[in-house]
């Protein structure tokens, strides 16, 4: 019987499909809760035949120079900016990636960072615990006064699966909707507009685009500038589609009212951002897909898709255009 391949796992992944992993492969789990450093990352992987990674895992020419066995690279994750795919297109090496099982999810996330900035909720937790909220403050006309969801113009950058997951919540919650994205595409319910139409005439705008050399910084001083006073930005896809730095100034300015953010430049947030010092701003620690169920869901695609390449099959979902 011919052996089993050998699989590297960089994390311990929720949900029961490693167990399935574990049974068809002889395959080792990174044992710490923190990401491996590249050297160790290159020294497990270098006697692999598979790797399933995470977005903090990098994985570059470098990496794939010293591991020459590895036949496939299922990441647990939709984005693939932390992968050079163009070296892994060249040793023919498949990339399996977790698109879809995360939308509505990641969706309920956006939405959920949308109406805590509009709605200052982060704000007013702060105030109770902060001890502010005394008797004689115990209700007053003007009190954390935010923004209404309802009646409001949302702006969509990028109209793929999340952002149209978005777009069908904030019709429930009777916005008007616009929406960009490259391709023009036509999207049911949504005003499509070219993006400094979309930022000048949303009062919310939130970012659904993948990260790329063209989407970097896409969202600079310029295009910020054009926003709508007091107008809010959200951002749950990656950090450096935004100007952090221009971000953080429009947000002091009060240029915008508030930002919702679940992503940055730099993960984790560095003590010295700006950001950290902005009460107008909500961060969250890149928990866009962290529901139980989903995270379960992506573990089990990603070990789907990094069997299929050990078995010379087809990925389900494989991100190099086209695939090896
Ligand atoms: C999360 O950001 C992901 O890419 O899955």
């Amino acid at each position: 019987m011919a052996e089993r391949p050998r699989v590297f796992v960089t994390r311990s992944l929720p949900g029961d499909g490693l167990s399935r992993l574990a049974a068809a492969t002889r395959c080792r789990i990174w044992p710490g809760s923190a990401p491996p450093t590249p050297e160790a990352l290159a020294r497990e992987a270098g006697d692999c035949e598979g790797l399933l990674c995470l977005l903090t895992d990098r994985i570059d020419e470098a990496l794939l120079a010293v591991a020459p066995r590895l036949r496939v690279i299922s990441s647990c994750s939709v984005g693939v900016d932390h992968i050079d795919l163009e070296a892994a297109t060249a040793r023919g090496i498949p990339i399996g990636f977790t698109p879809g099982v995360l939308v509505e999810t990641t969706a309920d996330l956006a939405f959920a960072l949308l109406l805590a900035a509009a709605r200052r909720v982060v704000e007013g937790d702060r105030f109770v615990r902060g001890g502010q909220w005394t008797p004689d403050r115990r209700w007053e006309p003007d009190l954390l006064l935010g923004r209404d969801l309802h009646g409001a113009t949302l702006g969509l950058v990028g109209l793929g699966t999340i952002g149209r997951a978005v777009a069908r919540r904030a019709s429930g919650f009777g916005m008007r909707i616009l929406g960009w994205t490259r391709s023009g595409r036509a999207v049911d319910g949504v005003e499509s507009a070219e993006l400094d139409r979309v930022l000048a005439e949303s009062d919310f705008v939130s970012v659904h685009l993948a990260y790329t050399p063209e989407t970097r910084n896409l969202l600079d001083a310029r295009a910020l500038g054009l926003m709508k006073p007091g107008a809010i930005l959200v951002n749950t896809a990656r950090g450096g589609i935004v100007d952090e730095s221009a971000l953080a100034a429009a947000l002091r300015s009060g240029a915008l009212a508030a930002a919702g953010l679940d992503v940055f430049e730099r993960e984790p947030l560095a003590p010295e951002s700006p950001l950290l010092a902005l009460d107008n701003v909500v961060l969250l620690p890149h928990i866009g897909s962290a529901s139980i169920t989903t995270r379960a869901r992506m573990a089990d695609l990603a070990v789907d898709n990094l069997l299929a390449g050990l078995a010379g099959r087809p990925l389900l979902h494989c991100a190099n255009h086209p695939p090896p």
